[in-house]
């Protein structure tokens, strides 16, 4: 039986603040954690063990998945005490991963396709990995594959900056989406207790023996790298699970609502939401478990995580609002584009202030700060 592992053990450092107080791969999307989704992903497709290689903040994930029992699957860990990078944490788990073929997952792109076809896939084939790939327009920000049409091989592999577009212009290309399936003698190529890239140090080596084919996976796809993307992301997984239940909105029915609150779609909203009258949410917003909005505030383009409490009118626009947020009355936070404001967790913003993105940037508060006055978030 095919066996799965997932990395999370980088720093996520393009997310802090967010990534302060929880692991990247703890971020919820569309009120899941990005890991859980892929666990749950991998568990319809038959897996039934799954190593987390975690490293930065790992008890935190160990803490919320323990052994798996409560989402039906069996889940182990491997430590590093820091970093081993792609290939070296993978290696750690060679004991777990020694009998049958695995998937390794990124812990962070969000995804939404049926592994089953990748097996299939795999099958067909003498390689030692496949690597899920997906035609993007920015192609130098991730791994690049050069490859062969007919044979779906991959000729070659170019890490971030190894990769120069023709004439400096991006061009639509397959890029490596963070998703393989490996033979366990992917382990050999590895050196013990070693910091190795998989993407600089195996992939060019197996793409150079011809061992390393690719697989076009549809649907969403996407990497949790920056604010930006996290907002995109949680934008497309929603109205792709919308398309495939052929609904408007995706709410719980433990909500809560008061009288005249109206909902432009799409929205999610997670359990135990209250929201009071004359409420404008959405399009595009979505709130977590335990939120309270008070009456006459209007959220859109933004999300909100567990546990926020929003007062009354407030104005909530192109915005990441943390766990256990408070916003006061008549507090205004508008970003625009792909400028966000972005609270961390525990954030409280007085009342009346108003925080606005500059054109080129977006503003961002750091956890357990209270912002009284825009004259002082200036100094973070
Ligand atoms: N355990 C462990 N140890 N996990 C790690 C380590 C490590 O040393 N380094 C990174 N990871 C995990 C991160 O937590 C993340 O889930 C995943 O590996 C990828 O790391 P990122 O830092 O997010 O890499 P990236 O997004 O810049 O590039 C990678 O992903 C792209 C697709 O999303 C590369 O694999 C690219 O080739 C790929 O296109
Ligand atoms: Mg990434």
């Amino acid at each position: 039986m095919t066996k799965g592992i997932i990395l999370s053990g980088g720093w996520g450092t393009r997310l802090r603040p967010l990534t302060c107080t929880i692991p990247k791969t703890l971020i919820p999307i569309v009120n899941k954690p990005v890991i859980e989704r892929q666990i749950l992903l991998l568990k319809a497709a038959g897996v039934k063990d799954i190593v987390l290689a975690v490293s930065v903040m790992g008890d935190i994930l160990q803490n919320y998945f323990k052994n798996g029992e409560k989402f039906g699957i069996n889940i182990q860990y491997t430590e590093e005490k820091s970093p081993m990078g792609t290939a070296g944490a993978v290696k750690l788990a060679g004991d777990l991963l020694q009998e049958e073929n695995f998937f390794m997952l990124n812990g962070d792109v969000i995804l939404n396709f049926d592994f089953t076809q990748m097996i299939k896939f795999h099958d067909q084939y003498k390689g030692i990995g496949l690597i899920a790939s997906k035609i993007v327009e920015d192609p130098s920000r991730y791994g690049v594959l050069i490859t062969e049409e007919k044979s779906n091989k991959i000729l070659k592999f170019l890490e971030k900056s190894e990769y120069t577009p023709p004439e400096g212009k991006d061009v639509p290309m397959p890029i490596n989406a963070g998703v393989y399936l490996f033979e366990p003698e992917v382990l050999s190529y590895v050196e013990p207790m070693k910091k190795v890239s998989i993407e600089r140090e195996i992939f060019p080596k197996l793409a150079n023996e011809g061992k390393l084919y690719h697989y076009a996976i549809s649907g969403v796809w996407k990497d949790v790298g920056k604010p930006e993307e996290l907002l995109e992301g949680n934008i497309l997984l929603l109205n792709d699970i919308l398309k495939n239940i052929d609904k408007k909105n995706l709410i719980d029915d433990t909500l809560d609502i008061e009288g005249k609150a109206l909902i432009y779609p799409p929205v999610a909203i997670g359990e135990n939401v209250v929201i009071r009258k004359n409420c404008k949410i959405g399009p595009n917003a979505i709130i977590g478990n335990n939120v309270y909005i008070d009456s006459n505030t209007e959220v859109k383009d933004s999300l909100i995580y567990n546990e926020a409490y929003i007062n009354k009118n407030v104005k909530i626009e192109n915005a990441i609002i943390s766990d256990n947020c408070v916003i006061h009355d008549r507090v205004e936070l508008k970003g625009n584009g792909q400028n966000l404001i972005i609270l961390a967790s525990f954030v409280e913003v007085l009342e009346n202030i108003k925080l606005v993105a500059p054109p080129n940037n977006s503003i961002t508060v750091c956890h357990h700060e209270i912002v009284r006055e825009w004259k002082e978030l200036n100094k973070l």
